[in-house]
């Protein structure tokens, strides 16, 4: 049976940011129609800005809700958002924030249900953690849910610092770190794929698969962020975190139970079970001034706010491989990029060519082998492809393919943000990261981040640097 939410309080910090208006208030309005219509929950944004009081963020919250066109079935929903400004990180801001926090659930008669969520930038993280646990905002007389967007750290020792910090004051199971991948539909139906279908789970190992690419393409250039992207770059932006989530689920072993314990075990081992990566292998590039279908566009160099002679990487290409009974010898490719041709995010798993080649004596098998393609957006679905006989006298073949598309078969899916809203308000963490996820994620790119290395030019609109070798679409 669904586990059912109960009455609650979201406190937002960062409650003005980008990330409340155009993902988490519009996730929240869609709940408050649909999930979490029959459950009472309020929401306490907190955040910088002197000038607001509880009526002037309830419009700011309209029209955030209007510009994400979440039309809220019952307005009076919003009488229960409030604001609450924090101007400093002293122990005074924080016993104000709980009074506050106190007033709204004496008022509302709530139980102390509160979720805590952080949508800050990372140096706000651990002053913010240490300021809450301080104040006992860590306990209440209800439940207590921290949710840490990402960036969880940013190398192996500021994650392991950031660990020790939440650890201070909380508990593993209060603990809800953000991959907003995760709270997709498509790679969350990753495991339903392989645990629910035998029919693939039998040939998903290195007697049957040649290789695997997992690639996440971007046609959008850094857009107003280059303050954040530039100290980040694609490897700590995408590949530690997205890129490495949908690895995991892609290679990781049957778990024992279908619990948020069981799934982080398993993917803890591929981790665990990744070589050390071959930093000259690894394929790091900028992108230069292009198009993007017909519209001109930029050069990283030329954005707003990165610099002239910028080392960042919008791209990066990594293989790796998985010293494990079920992939030794398997190359996994993982790619990313921003500017490039078009948005796509799949995994492309190959199956090796047949051992004999009887209808293509003289080609490559490589054009002919099996392949499953997994397309988590956009136009999510799969497709597997096959090698069929063209009618006619002669023997000659052809690929053609089996397909799936969601569109076709269900109603719209959820957006990320909703599910992993609603996940955390009835207590389940399957879709969040465990602290020595992190880490061993971290532990694999980290000697990448400092390495020297050659930054490749691409074109924007191109599929990225010739280095990283030919991009089967
Ligand atoms: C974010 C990154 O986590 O994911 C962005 O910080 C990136 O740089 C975004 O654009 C991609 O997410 P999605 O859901 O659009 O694939």
């Amino acid at each position: 049976m669904a586990k059912k939410s109960e009455r609650h309080l979201t406190i937002v910090f960062g409650g003005t940011g980008d990330l409340m208006s155009r993902k988490l208030l519009p996730a929240l309005g869609r709940l408050k129609n649909g999930e979490l219509r029959d459950t009472e929950f309020h929401v306490l944004a907190v955040a910088r800005d002197t000038g607001k009081d509880d009526d002037q963020y309830r419009q700011w919250a309209a029209s955030a809700l209007e510009d994400a066109s979440v039309k809220l079935q019952d307005d009076s929903w919003l009488k229960q958002l409030y604001y609450h400004s924090i101007t400093r990180e002293r122990k005074a801001d924080f016993d104000a924030l709980r009074e506050k926090i106190e007033e709204i659930e004496d008022e509302a008669d709530l139980p102390g249900n509160r979720i805590i969520y952080l949508a800050l930038p990372p140096a706000a993280m651990e002053p913010t953690i240490e300021g809450l646990g301080k104040a006992g905002l860590n306990k209440s007389g209800g439940w207590t849910r921290l949710v840490i967007e990402k960036p969880f750290g940013r190398d192996l020792n500021s994650a392991n610092h950031l660990n020790q910090t939440v650890h201070r004051f909380f508990q593993e199971n209060q603990i809800y770190r953000i991959d907003h991948y995760l709270g997709k539909e498509t790679v969350q139906n990753l495991l339903v794929f392989r645990f629910a279908n035998p029919v693939f789970e039998s040939i998903w190992n290195r007697h049957n698969v040649q290789s695997v690419r997992i690639t996440v393409a971007e046609d959008l250039g850094v857009g107003t962020r280059a303050g954040y992207y530039e100290k980040s770059g694609a490897l700590r932006d995408m590949v530690q975190n997205h890129l490495t989530q949908l690895l995991c689920l892609t290679a990781m072993e049957a778990p024992v139970a279908f619990g948020a314990d069981s799934i982080r075990d398993e993917k803890v081992k591929i981790l665990r079970s990744i070589l050390p990566i071959e930093v000259e292998k690894v394929v790091f590039g900028q992108y230069d001034r292009g198009k993007i279908g017909d519209q001109e566009v930029p050069g990283y160099r030329e954005e707003k706010g990165v610099a002239h002679d910028s080392q960042t990487e919008t791209f990066v290409s990594i293989p790796l491989e998985i010293a494990n009974w079920r992939w030794h010898g398997v190359p996994f490719v993982l790619r990313t990029g921003k500017r490039l041709k078009e948005r796509l995010t799949r995994i492309a798993v190959r199956f090796h060519c047949p051992p004999v080649s009887l209808f293509h004596p003289f080609t490559e098998c490589q054009v002919s082998s099996n392949e499953l393609i997994i397309t988590i957006q956009p136009d999510e679905g799969f497709d597997l492809r096959f090698e069929v006989k063209t009618p006619g006298q002669e023997i000659n073949t052809k690929t053609e393919g089996l397909r799936f598309r969601y569109s076709e078969a269900f109603v719209p899916l959820p957006e990320a943000y909703e599910t992993l809203l609603l996940d955390v308000a009835i207590g389940d963490q399957t879709l969040f990261v465990r602290a020595d996820e992190a880490e061993y994620s971290w532990r694999l790119y980290d000697p990448l981040l400092e390495a020297p290395r050659t930054l490749h030019r691409y074109e924007a609109g191109s599929w990225g640097p010739a280095e990283a070798g030919f991009f089967e679409r």
